[in-house]
């Protein structure tokens, strides 16, 4: 579904992603490993087109994203949630949430919300609230509902479990459970191996803007209780 190959992003003389090349099939989950500045949300830019390729393709479905604009990815069926739960503070969570279902009816709306209220309790309690007042586990929740009330194709995460209390990442790992029962594809970053390995099918590491090592979820669980980023 998504295919990367030989992919380099810069910042004028910094190089954040170098020569990388990875694939994630339909209905998987793939997650990208890796500590500070490895590169992990500039790859996860590049795809979304907020940053260009300085070399190398990225292709969905087929077709290369070369000048194809952001706002067509995402009516492509790519959809985003930024690391560091970004919601609009003084909309309400319903209205956040829906900012995001892109080219959906009144009803179409409704029945999206009501399936994310499934997933998320917290939709339904905290509906008309203002965003800005809620927690930042919350917040990420909120964040990650507006993401997928677009029911993207591909699905990308960029650190969902960021500075989050063990309670509200088994939260959100509930909630991408759903998104994986609906066939959704997802590519997300982490710096915590453990609890994002228990989500993913596959997994890359990336170190240093490089991809220093890839494997089943597995393979990479027991290679990294021999090394430093578990
Ligand atoms: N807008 C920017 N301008 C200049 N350099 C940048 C910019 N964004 C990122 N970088 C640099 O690119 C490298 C990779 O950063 P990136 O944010 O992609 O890493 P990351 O793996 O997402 O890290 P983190 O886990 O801290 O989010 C780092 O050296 C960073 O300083
Ligand atoms: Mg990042």
């Amino acid at each position: 579904m998504l295919r990367i190959d030989n992919l380099c992003v810069r910042y004028g003389g910094i190089v954040a992603v170098r020569d990388v090349s990875l694939e994630v099939h339909a209905s998987e989950t793939v997650l990208l490993v890796g500590a500070n500045g490895a590169g992990k949300s500039s790859l996860i830019n590049a795809v979304i087109g907020m940053v260009p390729a300085a070399a190398g393709t990225i292709a969905f479905e087929g077709r290369s994203l070369d000048n194809v604009a952001c706002a067509m990815r995402a009516r492509a069926g790519i959809g985003y949630s930024p690391e560091g739960r970004r919601v609009f503070p003084s909309l309400s969570v319903r209205e956040n949430v829906l900012a995001g279902a892109i080219g959906a009816g009144i009803a179409d709306k409704r029945e999206r919300y009501d399936w994310l209220c499934g997933a998320f309790p917290l939709l339904a309690e905290r509906a008309r609230q203002p965003a800005g007042q809620l927690s930042g586990g919350q917040q990420q929740i909120v964040a990650l509902a507006r993401a997928m009330s677009a029911f993207p194709k591909l699905l990308l995460l960029d650190e969902p479990f960021l500075g989050l209390a063990p309670v509200w990442i088994d939260r959100i790992s509930d909630a991408v459970r759903q998104m994986q029962g609906r066939g959704t594809t997802i590519l997300m970053t982490e710096q915590m191996a453990r609890p994002a390995l228990r989500l993913a099918d596959r997994a890359y590491v990336m170190r240093g803007g490089e991809i220093r090592r890839s494997g089943s979820a597995d393979e990479i669980r027991a290679a990294a209780l021999a090394d430093e980023y578990l």
